[in-house]
């Protein structure tokens, strides 16, 4: 059996359904969770789950390069099978509608679609337009997000997102998708998370294509977000009736003490996190502040790019995952300091549901032109086991919840926020942790492919039965 799914509001254990669902397993009657309109789905990415990266004329991505340089991920892993997502993807779908989940964000890969000469490869579109089809008769809104992370290599071979031609590039790709995909998708997501992208691919090394200069970086972000400006009136032109944004992970600093210096590290720690994406999309502008920790970093901008970058979006998604602590570090920037005796995930991020809150209510005050929100992704990884046929993944139901409430909290203090995707629907390839880290509020079997249903994956199917029967 591909899933376990169907069979989902059978296998509740009574430790499940009486204890960890009843507790306040039925949010407040005001919460926002409960307003039909507000959008309960679950995220994955193309590298991460779908595999067949030699099928079908797919070419080689960055992450194939990287991942096959020993020491880059953990264990040696890549995600040439992964999740095997390409070839399932029909159960998998079913599997998603049996959790009654809402929607679905997915990324499509570049490298799948295109030839480095911009010729589409039909074989790779026709994935896309099956799928896409399969969910919109199924009635899950969708949300396409055209680049996470799987640069083609042939881009990259030209310098990648240090050049700005791959811009250019990427706006062609966006016409070319939203040509033939033009009615499938609920929302176009340009890029996600450009911070990764350009700090961790370009600053620091730690993921594809793994160069490491502060100055590539901020060259990277800004190619990155160019190209976001330029597909945006090329995603309005050819599919009119969708939302087009873009996601950004955001991330929460707090001082160590409450000297000024520590301070100013926590202030630093958001522009080089938050401002640095949300300055130039919604005021047209870098933050300065950002030049104060990297001195002579300005990248190269031309005339124009900035308008291009801050055209209006339909709405912004939000990536969040935990807080840092920091301090200063003595000179311009700020240094981790982790706190003792705090929550933490299998990642060792700590579990920190009111830096969603504040930062959501934060940016509503910075930004006066804040489009409306969706929380794209949000969760946390556990070491997860399946025994007798189930997973306890309790932290994560408790870990779901209070995130939950801190944007039922965000919604009450102002904030639009439409819609929450978890992160992920299932364990998946974890970028340069490779499969250690699970995700998933499905189980995979790496040897077998099999998918087992977590208990969170049966409290959010719970909860949406509940919804639906309320409605
Ligand atoms: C985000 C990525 C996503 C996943 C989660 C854990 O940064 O967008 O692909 O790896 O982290």
């Amino acid at each position: 059996m591909a899933n376990d799914a169907s069979a989902v509001f059978d296998t509740l254990s009574p430790a499940v359904s009486q204890g960890l669902l009843a507790d306040p397993f039925t949010p407040p009657a005001d919460s926002t969770l409960w307003r039909k309109n507000f959008l309960l789905g679950a995220a994955t990415a193309s590298y991460q789950i779908e595999g067949a990266v030699n099928e079908d004329g797919r070419l080689p991505s960055i992450w194939d390069t990287f991942s096959a340089i020993p020491g880059k991920v953990l264990a040696g892993d890549t995600g040439a099978v992964a999740c095997d997502h390409y070839h399932r993807w029909e159960a998998d779908v079913e599997m998603l509608v049996s959790l009654g989940l809402e929607g679905y964000r997915l990324s499509i890969a570049w490298p799948r679609v295109m030839d480095a000469a911009g010729v589409p490869n039909r074989k790779g579109l026709d994935f896309y337009k099956r799928l896409l089809n399969r969910l919109k008769e199924k009635g899950i809104t969708t949300f396409a997000t055209l680049y996470h992370w799987d640069l083609p290599q042939h881009l990259e071979d030209r310098g990648g997102w240090l050049n700005r031609e791959t811009a250019y590039r990427f706006a062609d790709y966006a016409d070319l998708m939203s040509r033939e995909l033009a009615g499938t998708v609920d929302a176009w997501a340009t890029l996600n998370e450009p911070w990764c992208s350009a700090y961790l691919g370009y600053g620091n090394g730690h993921h594809a294509p793994g160069l490491a200069d502060d100055r590539f970086a901020t060259q990277a972000m800004h190619h990155l977000l160019l190209a976001h400006g330029l597909a945006i009136p090329v995603l309005r032109a050819n599919d009119p009736a969708s939302q087009k944004g873009i996601v950004a992970n955001i991330g929460r600093g707090t001082p160590n003490s409450d000297s000024a210096a520590d301070q100013r590290a926590a202030h630093l720690f958001e522009v080089q996190h938050n401002a640095w994406i949300l300055d130039p999309l919604l005021k047209g502008s870098y933050p300065q502040d950002l030049f104060e920790l990297w001195p002579g970093t300005e990248p190269l901008v031309l005339d124009g790019d900035m308008q291009t970058i801050s055209a209006p979006l339909d709405f912004l998604g939000i990536n969040y995952y935990f807080r840092t602590n920091v301090a200063s570090d003595g000179a311009h920037g700020f240094r981790d300091v982790p706190l003792e005796g705090v929550e933490r995930t299998q990642m060792g991020w700590e579990v920190y549901p009111d830096g969603l809150r504040d930062l959501l209510t934060g940016f509503k005050r910075t930004y006066h032109n804040l489009p409306p929100i969706y929380i794209t992704e949000n969760g946390m990884a556990s070491d997860d086991q399946v025994t007798d046929g189930h997973v306890e993944d309790t932290q994560r139901i408790s870990f779901l919840k209070r995130h939950l409430a801190a944007v039922d909290q965000a919604v009450k203090a102002g904030v639009d926020i439409r819609g929450y995707f978890l992160w992920s629907l299932m364990d998946n390839f974890e970028w340069a942790f490779g499969y250690e880290r699970r995700f998933g509020v499905v189980h995979v079997d790496y040897s077998t492919q099999k998918r087992t249903v977590k208990r969170s994956a049966e409290w959010v199917a719970k909860f949406l039965k509940e919804r639906k029967a309320r409605a």
